[in-house]
């Protein structure tokens, strides 16, 4: 197996002395590394270091007065598997977010194509600060890997969220990130997240709380992971992962529609939305007056249950035995039983269930605890990030097609 090709972006802060740590790791798990330094990164780190423990030269601007063999971005941006960057200050957030091309390491990350990783390190306020926020979420809604800082003292005392992860999670997301990049790469995925809304009339609609963080999460995983993706989306204010086709709809019907022509060729449907189990029977066509000061009542009627519909196409051959179908269930209380009943009824191969009243979970939430449930047996997760648990059942996935 070739070695994975790790591009390491070091950029200024005083972590970057750990950039050291992280190139020494690499290479002891058997990576190729280059490493590109900016010129503040370069005040912190010098050259040669990181060119004795790599084995390669360093790649540094152009600019750079000292002699340095001509570096070629679009060469480098090809050469790599992976790019990490690890320290990745505010401003190296910023200019990714923004696209910009004003030194080597903004230019590779331009013209790279692979999985991007970065490990930002900061003051807790510049952290905390709302363009941050704002940057990091354009990048990972890009499909590019966060790996969080952590909490406690940083170099200038204050204390909070911003120090630079640790090594061994930063390596280990890298190595990922390069083993995964084309793990589904031919695979067609179809994922439906968010609500659906039940018109009752041009205004009013019946709906739920769900965000679509958790389906969307699902997209970004297996695309993440090389597949084709398709994501059916029910209202959410989520915007479209990167390279994901997107196929926005409002109701069950639409949703099963959406999703029963997208099937084929797909090996995989993950069915994460919160669909509404019933409508009102007819949408009225003019706002509805009732009297102010009574009760009235909506006549609702059933919608399709569409991942029953899914397993039982399935089952008659009208959708092929490879393809697997994955349900989620939210529950309150007893979880794990429930989505045990569920996943039989349904006749899915897994069924992911969590407990949306537990810490940390649920809906709008970014994290989730859940169990992976299959006809064989269960997997109880710890809380983790809800781009985590996507990655989780991707791997059960993964196990469950090689099993059967
Ligand atoms: N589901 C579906 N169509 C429906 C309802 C649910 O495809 N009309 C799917 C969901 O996307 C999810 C799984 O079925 O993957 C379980 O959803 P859930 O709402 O928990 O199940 P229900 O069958 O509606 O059961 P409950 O009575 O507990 O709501």
């Amino acid at each position: 197996m070739k070695a994975p090709r790790i591009l390491l972006g070091v950029s200024g802060g005083i972590a970057a002395y750990k950039a050291a740590e992280i190139v020494r790791s690499l290479v002891k798990e058997g990576a190729d590394v280059r490493v590109v330094l900016t010129s503040r990164g370069a005040e912190f780190i010098t050259p040669l270091t990181l060119a004795t423990l790599s084995g390669h030269a360093v790649a540094r601007d152009e600019f750079h007065e000292e002699p340095s063999p001509v570096i070629d971005h679009i060469e480098l941006a090809q050469w790599a598997d992976v790019l990490v960057v690890a320290p990745a200050t505010a401003n190296v957030l910023a200019r990714f977010a923004q696209g910009e091309g004003s030194d080597l390491l903004s230019t590779i990350h331009l013209a790279f194509k692979g999985s991007v990783v970065l490990a930002p390190a900061m003051n807790p306020k510049m952290w905390d600060h709302a363009r941050t926020r704002a940057n990091v979420a354009c990048l990972e809604q890009a499909g590019e890997i966060i790996v969080s800082p952590e909490s406690g003292f940083v170099a200038c005392g204050d204390e909070g969220a911003g120090r630079l992860a640790a090594t061994e999670t930063i390596v280990r997301e890298t190595l990922l990130a390069a083993a995964l990049s084309d793990a589904m790469a031919g695979k067609k995925v179809v994922v439906s997240a968010g609500p659906t809304w039940e018109a009752v009339d041009p205004v009013r609609y019946v709906g739920n709380r769900s965000s679509g963080k958790m389906g969307y999460a699902v997209a970004r995983a297996a695309r993440a992971r090389g597949a084709e993706v398709i994501l059916v989306s029910g209202p959410s204010g989520l915007a479209s992962p990167w390279g994901v086709e997107r196929i926005v709809v409002e109701s069950a019907v639409e949703m099963r529609d959406a999703i029963f022509s997208s099937a084929a060729g797909a090996s995989l449907i993950v069915m994460a939305a919160a669909v509404a189990d019933h409508r009102p029977r007819e949408r009225a066509p003019a706002k509805l007056k009732p009297d102010k000061g009574k009760g009235y009542s909506l006549d609702m009627v059933p919608n399709p249950d569409i991942l029953k519909e899914l397993c039982a196409a399935r089952e008659r051959g009208d959708l092929p035995t490879e393809l697997t179908l994955v349900g989620f269930a939210a529950e309150t209380g007893d979880a794990v039983r429930k989505g045990e009943a569920k996943r039989e009824h349904k006749g899915c191969d897994l069924l992911v269930a969590n407990d949306v009243g537990a810490a940390g979970a649920g809906f709008g939430s970014d994290t989730n605890v859940v169990t992976i449930i299959s006809a064989t047996g269960r997997d109880d997760l710890p809380l983790m990030s809800k781009l985590e648990v996507a990655n989780r059942l991707l791997d059960a996935v993964d196990v469950w097609c090689r099993a059967r």
